[in-house]
């Protein structure tokens, strides 16, 4: 079939027919959109946007954190799309072919905070399967406390956290177009479903205005403490997947005739309207049994013991909503699990010219193998989330966006390419943002991370 520019529509099998070497490319637009929004919708939609909002702010919150994804995510987002797809290579080649040798070790960096990320996620995400599994079979337990102390760590979490990892690793393997692509167009429709879903339910349940209340009560003094500020903007690279090549990793496997401005705007729309109705779905059901007492002083507490309580005592109802509300988080940790297994798979295939299913086996046997120590201990996994998925990410994203800024050429003019003009327009904003807006902000952010790190490890008093 030809188009009405004389070039193929029917791509082949392992490449764009972009100048370069050969890659395996995305089937359809539709396909890049929803892997990248299946990479930034998961448990940080589901489990920490909703108890942060509540807990930092309500709707004053919100309101920051719209304003961080637009000024800061966004800008960022664009530009691992941009260095991605323009060097069509993961992310220690594609800085190296883009900034020289010396920026690799950014790549690199990316690596092992992917990596280490997926360690630990895969924990959390195999305590999710493991509700969902006991739900099924014997219903929501009589004492959601004690049952999460008994499997948050062990032989059991190690068991679920190993399956977890291994399903991740079979769909890699499978490849861009019939493996990631073909799980993120079944998986995130269904989620997107199950989610609306229960917020509609939600809002007909008795108690659902407090529940609203609590989660968006506006508290605008919350904002005028600078640790608010780092955890909004850590919580957005996190939701986002950004700062550690994800999204970058995602781009290379894209033909340059697409507008990646657009698609840029429906993935960070997607991932915040996402993370916004699961707060919507959680805390009417809550409320509905004042069981705000459960929610407690951590995101574990909201979601692995206020909520299994509520649904417990809701009787049938509960119980299959529950189970739902279980499959949508598998799901969305599952399309997020697998970008953070294919940056590092990417890399080894680039790097050590290894082939996928080699890398993935590789790749995923070692997280497998580290994942067993967050897996045995929960304070193991407390540094692990506090390092890679607060500090790491924020010092990626920092160093990414001087990169793009100040040193990498032709940015300007790939996100050109295929671009609608409003976009366009707005490039010198986004070049500006990345240059003198971003890095003094994030530079803040990384400090309060830091501190905020150290406190809550112990190194350091309050
Ligand atoms: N964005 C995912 C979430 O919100 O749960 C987590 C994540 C996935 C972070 C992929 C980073 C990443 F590269």
């Amino acid at each position: 079939m030809i188009s009405h520019k004389g070039q193929p529509l029917l791509q082949p099998e392992t490449d764009s027919g972009e100048p370069g070497p050969p890659r395996e490319v995305w089937g359809s637009k539709l396909g890049f959109v929803l892997a990248a929004v299946g990479s930034a919708v998961g448990l940080g939609n589901m489990w920490r946007f909703p108890y942060i909002a509540a807990d930092s702010g309500g709707a004053a919150f919100v309101v920051l954190y719209i304003l961080l994804l637009l000024f800061i995510g966004l800008p960022v987002l664009l530009a691992e799309l941009a260095i991605g797809r323009s060097t069509r290579l993961s992310p220690i080649g594609a800085l190296r072919a883009s900034g020289g040798k010396r920026w690799a070790p950014l790549g690199m960096l990316f690596v092992a905070t992917g990596f280490l990320i997926l360690a630990y996620y895969s924990v959390i995400a195999g305590w999710t399967v493991r509700y969902a599994i006991d739900a099924l079979v014997t219903g929501f337990p009589a004492d959601p406390g004690a049952r999460f102390g008994e499997i948050a760590s062990g032989g059991g979490a190690v068991f679920f956290h190993l399956l977890f990892v291994g399903i991740t690793a079979l769909i890699v393997m499978g490849g861009v177009k019939k493996g990631i692509e073909r799980a993120a167009v079944i998986l995130m429709p269904t989620l997107i479903l199950i989610l609306l879903g229960i917020a509609i339910w939600a809002a007909t349940l008795d108690g659902c205005r407090e529940g609203y209340a609590f989660y968006l009560r506006p508290s605008v003094d919350d904002l005028l403490n600078p640790s608010i500020l780092a955890r909004a903007a850590g919580q957005a690279f996190f939701s986002l997947s950004l700062g550690m090549g994800a999204m970058l990793t995602y781009a290379s496997y894209l033909s340059r005739r697409e507008d990646i401005n657009g698609e840029a705007c429906v993935i960070a729309g997607a991932d915040f309207g996402i993370a916004f109705v699961a707060g919507l779905a959680i805390f009417p059901i809550i409320a509905a049994l004042s069981l705000f007492g459960d929610v407690g002083e951590s995101t574990i507490g909201a979601l692995f013991i206020a909520l299994p309580t509520a649904f417990e005592a809701m009787g049938g109802v509960g119980r299959a909503v529950g189970i739902l509300f279980l499959v949508a988080l598998v799901v969305g940790a599952l399309t997020s699990a697998i970008s953070l297994l294919e940056v590092v798979t990417s890399s080894v295939m680039d790097e050590l010219k290894a082939s996928r299913r080699k890398a993935a086996l590789l790749t995923g046997g070692a997280i497998a193998l580290i994942g067993i120590l967050p897996a045995l201990s929960l304070g193991a996994l407390d540094i692990m989330d506090h390092l890679a998925g607060d500090v790491f990410l924020v010092f990626g994203a920092l160093l990414l966006a001087l990169f793009v800024g100040w040193r990498m050429k032709g940015a300007t003019d790939e996100l050109s390419v295929g671009s609608r003009p409003i976009f366009v327009r707005l490039l010198p904003l986004w070049r500006f943002l990345l240059r003198f807006v971003i890095p003094p902000v994030l530079l803040i952010v990384f400090f309060t991370s830091v501190m905020a790190a150290l406190k809550a490890l112990g190194i350091m008093a309050d």
